[in-house]
């Protein structure tokens, strides 16, 4: 550098206009430029063009001004359209002329003009940053290919060299400066230095400081041009980015946004990669490091050169700056910027948690999404709840929060990921990567409950750590969980809040099963001085540790928290419907049901519920409340069942038709599905609706009997055409009923727990169908005959009823002998319902000659059958056509199928039995407790709890009956009341249902009766 001093060119102007004229025949006014070691003039020649006339130290190595003299060619001829300085030509054709003076041998080279404003000059607008990195990849793209001698030249400033600055400490002599740019020195020499050598080099121009960037004086948003190539070398390109972001960033309000714009624009022109990314954090500090530690260097070497130290004042505000922040966090933004993953794996995390929702068991203790939940008001600034935690008032806030759930009937508060919050007051929420910014975004979901709730993990895990953080609002006992489950890159989760009790229950390293206890909401005292909840936080970068990560973020990046702490509502079990609300509000959907609609259409609970979404066991409301759905028998295996949903997709998009022309589904589901059945019903008809089935199973009856005598059971509901109401004592005795038809025949319910107390058990099949015996006389005695006898196998409407013992056989020989037919009507109870068998009337040990079925048969597909006797088929081939033209079509077909598949694949069969088992065995302990259970009755998950007034003359508590179902509905679990009186609880839940819900179901209804009868006195 001291040869370049004493070589540096001091020629006047009119001794450069002179050899302006000499080498390049021009004529102009001269306008000296700084320059650090050469002598740059600016050249107005009196026709309007402008140049730059550069007299190169004398110093400067021939190799060096051959390297700029090439690479400036290389420009033009490769990037005419830069905005770069273009070469021009001596009046002999070179690139160069030389001049001598005082024995001195100085270059001179002249190139073109390039207007615009320095960006030192003007603001730096993300546009600007974004243009600057884009015109930088361009500039660099040209590059590409382009090879010197001189571009390998030896440069403090090259990138690679920057540990050099360790040499130059010395002269740094503030002891804390010093030994901030030593934990740069050692982050470079730890993780940068090593990976230098691997990243992609090429020559780059190396010094995209503010002074060598313009900007369009018309367009502040735009770069004009890139002048002064001379630091130009062959180094990694990443250099290229951090270099013009670390000068972008200086006096800069957000140096990383900074960055970000331009590595975003550089990355659009000249795609950079990962690894490259990684390090621009560093390499931008780096930057600094060299330029104050050669500022320093020079200072105690050169008195008084203000050029030297031009950028050191803004250069240590920047480096303190990204001292302070959390490298990790920087790059995440700098990542993102250029479309990366802001972690690796961070997008596979958010998605496999997606996929695997199934799966993660309750953090509470009943699913987060069953709670009857609400928004914790810390949104709004003014409410009571969050002036009272942000003054450091726990206790008043949690006064204001229960008060609010008791009035509305709230169990769970929560606080939604990425909500604007004014609570966090305290100097700690002061942004470190954006001036005079707080950060206010909540990275975490809180989960308000009351102090002493269990916290679960949904996912096996390994304990990072547990600490207990002092700060007031910090998170008092905070666990940090590891999990790393099968196809998921690792993740943690952070548990805030707790009670100190899991300090000493819980250590580094301990292995959590799913299901296992975290902790509990800790009290106001504990937790930091909050209400009591959790603060559960996602994080996809396993190498932060708990204190590092941001509860609370910069607005300006939220799209980088999302991806790095991604909202746990899923993780936790809530339902997207609680935050996303929309369709039509309740009110307008019950008033357009009454215009638009028949207004008798039936509808539940006085309080309606609207749907929106089906999981599983689960039906999840308009304001994302799941409710355990017990009730609902059409979703047989369980709501959208992604086998079913897929099956009908499938085919639906390749053809659906009708019966007219052949296709394997119709055949394949027939054959399937008579195999089901006993041996004689090998015969199958498809429609749409149950009621569509029954009405064929009459006209099959007619045709073989020539009948229409009915047998029915008393309260029975078979469908909703009118020969079917007609058949239906449910309905045609009730209101709006136009009562019995002569044809129809009503026998008693055979239901064992009203019969005579004087009958003995074992005859209860036979007295109550004696019953029939009788009808079948009266009929002889007027000389009629019974055409069928069509019966429930397990009568549901009349509350749940199973048949006693031999009842069915001894109806089915009497009709038969009679001259009818046996029709069962499956509709409700097939399908493996009863576990035991397929279909319910096998329990009874008779085979019908016509099987109906409807509702779980298609879960949820409009699809419905009838199976019969080749024999009642033959007679109703009478030359008539049979057609139906949805009945039996590929797509229903292909659903019917796809339903057995999963019966029989997942072996539902068994799973009713087992947890209909179970479910019993829990109701028969109830009713040890509870007088009012008068009967428990079930068969796989067709089940039903009689409540009675007086266990003795079993008068029905029809009243406490619908405030049991009520009851439930309230805490998320739906059944129906059923019977005569309404006084029978019917559950029948989907085939799927496992013994996690069947738990759930026997703790609401315990609860349940618990209140009702604690209210009824
Ligand atoms: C036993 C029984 N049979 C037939 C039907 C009629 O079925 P759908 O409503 O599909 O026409 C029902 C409907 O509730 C039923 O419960």
């Amino acid at each position: 550098m001291n040869d370049m001093l004493k070589t540096t060119p001091d020629f006047t102007i009119e001794e450069a206009q002179a050899l302006l004229a000499q080498h390049f025949a021009l004529d102009g006014s001269l306008q000296p430029l700084d320059s650090e070691r050469d002598q740059n003039f600016k050249v107005n020649t009196g026709d309007g063009r402008c140049y730059i006339l550069k007299i190169v130290n004398g110093a400067e190595p021939e190799i060096e001004s051959d390297f700029q003299t090439a690479l400036l060619k290389h420009a033009g001829e490769n990037a005419g359209d830069l905005p770069v300085p273009h070469l021009q030509p001596t009046l002999s054709g070179e690139n160069l002329a030389t001049t001598t003076r005082r024995g001195i041998v100085h270059r001179l080279r002249l190139v073109t003009w390039v207007p615009g404003t320095p960006l030192a000059q003007s603001d730096r607008s993300d546009g600007a940053l974004h243009s600057l990195g884009r015109m930088l990849g361009r500039f660099d793209a040209s590059l590409k290919g382009f090879m010197h001698a001189g571009a390998l030249r030896d440069l403090d400033w090259d990138i690679r060299n920057a540990g050099r600055s360790a040499g130059r400490l010395a002269y740094v002599a503030d002891l804390q400066d010093r030994a901030l740019l030593q934990r740069f020195l050692d982050r470079f020499d730890e993780r940068v230095a090593p990976r230098l050598p691997m990243l992609r080099s090429a020559v780059i121009h190396n010094d995209a400081n503010d002074w060598n960037v313009l900007i369009d004086e018309d367009d502040h948003d735009r770069i004009s041009g890139i002048i002064d190539f001379g630091d130009a070398l062959y180094a990694p390109v990443i250099a290229e980015v951090a270099i013009a972001a670390a000068y972008a960033g200086l006096d800069h309000p957000d140096p990383i946004g900074a960055a970000a714009a331009i590595a975003n624009g550089y990355h659009a022109e000249y795609p950079l990669l990962e690894e490259e990314v990684d390090l621009l954090f560093d390499l931008i500090a780096m930057r600094l490091v060299t330029s104050v530690t050669i500022s320093a260097s020079r200072r105690a070497h050169t008195a008084d050169n203000p050029y030297l130290a031009i950028s050191e004042r803004p250069a240590w505000a920047l480096l303190r700056k990204l001292d302070a922040m959390n490298p990790r966090f920087s790059t995440a933004i700098l990542r993102k910027a250029c479309g990366f993953e802001t972690v690796a794996g961070a997008r596979a995390v958010a998605s496999w948690i997606v996929g695997n929702r199934k799966s993660l068991l309750p953090l509470l203790d009943r699913p987060a999404a069953a709670y009857p939940a609400a928004l914790v008001p810390y949104g709004d600034p003014a409410h009571p709840m969050t002036v009272s935690s942000a003054a450091g008032r726990p206790h008043d806030a949690q006064s204001v929060w229960e008060e609010q759930c008791r009035r509305a009937g709230v169990e769970l508060g929560i606080g939604p990921w990425g909500e604007a919050r004014t609570v966090y007051s305290g100097e700690m929420f002061v942004s470190r990567l954006v001036e005079e910014t707080r950060r206010t975004r909540h990275l975490g979901l809180d989960l308000f409950m009351a102090a002493g709730t269990q916290v679960h993990t949904p996912l096996a895990a390994t304990v990072a750590s547990v600490e207990i953080e002092k700060d007031p609002l910090g998170y008092g006992c905070l666990i940090a969980l590891r999990h790393e489950p099968d196809g998921c890159p690792p993740f943690l989760t952070l548990w805030g809040h707790l009670a100190h009790e899991a300090v000493s229950r819980l250590k580094a390293g301990d292995r959590l099963e799913a299901g296992a206890l975290v902790g509990e909401m800790g009290a106001p005292e504990e937790n930091g001085g909050w209400a009591p909840h959790l603060h559960l936080q996602i994080s996809t970068d396993t190498s932060l540790a708990a204190t590092d990560i941001l509860g609370v973020g910069e607005e300006r990046y939220l799209d980088v928290w999302a991806e790095l702490f991604p909202d746990a509502s899923t993780f936790a079990g809530i339902a997207p419907e609680f935050y996303d609300r929309s369709g039509r509000p309740h009110e307008d959907i019950i008033r357009q049901r009454k215009e638009l609609l028949l207004p008798n259409l039936s509808i539940s609970y006085e309080k309606p519920i609207k749907f929106v979404r089906g999981e599983g066991v689960w039906l999840i409301d308009d304001r994302g409340r799941a409710y355990l759905d017990c009730f609902n028998n059409v979703c047989h295996i369980g709501h959208a069942h992604p086998a079913v949903v897929d099956a009908l997709a499938r085919q639906a998009g390749t053809l659906n038709t009708n019966t007219r022309y052949l296709h394997d589904n119709i055949v394949a589901y027939a054959e399937r599905l008579t195999a089901t059945m006993p041996k004689e019903l090998a015969v199958a008809a498809f429609a749409n609706s149950g009621s569509e089935a029954n009405s064929l199973a009459l006209r099959l009856m007619r045709a073989h009997t020539g009948k229409e005598n009915a047998v029915v059971l008393d309260w029975a509901y078979h469908g909703t055409t009118q020969e079917l109401i007609d058949l239906s004592a449910y309905k045609f005795r009730r209101k709006g009923g136009k009562g019995q038809k002569p044809h129809v025949h009503v026998a008693a319910v055979p239901d064992s727990y009203h019969a005579p107390a004087a009958w003995p058990l074992e005859e209860h099949g036979r007295r109550f169908a004696e019953n029939v015996a009788e009808l079948i006389a009266a009929m002889r005695a007027r000389g009629e005959a019974p055409g069928f006898f069509l019966a429930e196998s397990v009568p549901s409407v009349a509350g749940q009823v199973f048949l006693p013992d031999g009842y069915l056989k001894e109806v089915y020989r009497m009709i038969r002998e009679a001259g009818g037919v046996c029709i069962a009507d499956e509709v409700q109870v097939g399908f493996g319902r009863v576990g035991s068998h397929w279909w319910a009337f096998e329990t009874q040990g008779v085979v019908p000659d016509i099987v109906t079925m409807g509702k779980p048969i298609g879960n949820g597909h409009p699809l419905a059958a009838v199976v019969t006797t080749r024999e009642i088929a033959a007679s109703f081939d009478n030359g008539m056509e049979y057609f139906n033209t949805f009945g039996g079509n590929p797509v229903s077909c292909a659903v019917g199928l796809a339903v057995l598949d999963v019966i029989e694949g997942e072996d539902l069969r068994r799973n009713a039995l087992d947890i209909g088992n179970h479910l019993l065995a829990a109701f028969r302990t109830m009713q040890e407790r509870y007088e009012v259970i008068g009967d428990v009755r079930g068969l796989g998950l067709f089940l039903g709890i009689e409540l009675v007034s007086d266990r003795r003359t079993r008068a029905p508590a029809t009243e406490i009956a619908r405030a049991v179902a009520n009851g439930a509905r309230q805490r998320g679990v739906l059944m129906g009341t059923e019977g005569p009186h309404d006084n029978v609880l019917k559950m029948r839940p989907p085939m799927i249902f496992s013994k996690r819900d069947a738990d759930h179901l026997i703790a609401v209804l315990e609860e349940t009766f618990e209140a009702v009868l604690a209210r009824a006195g």
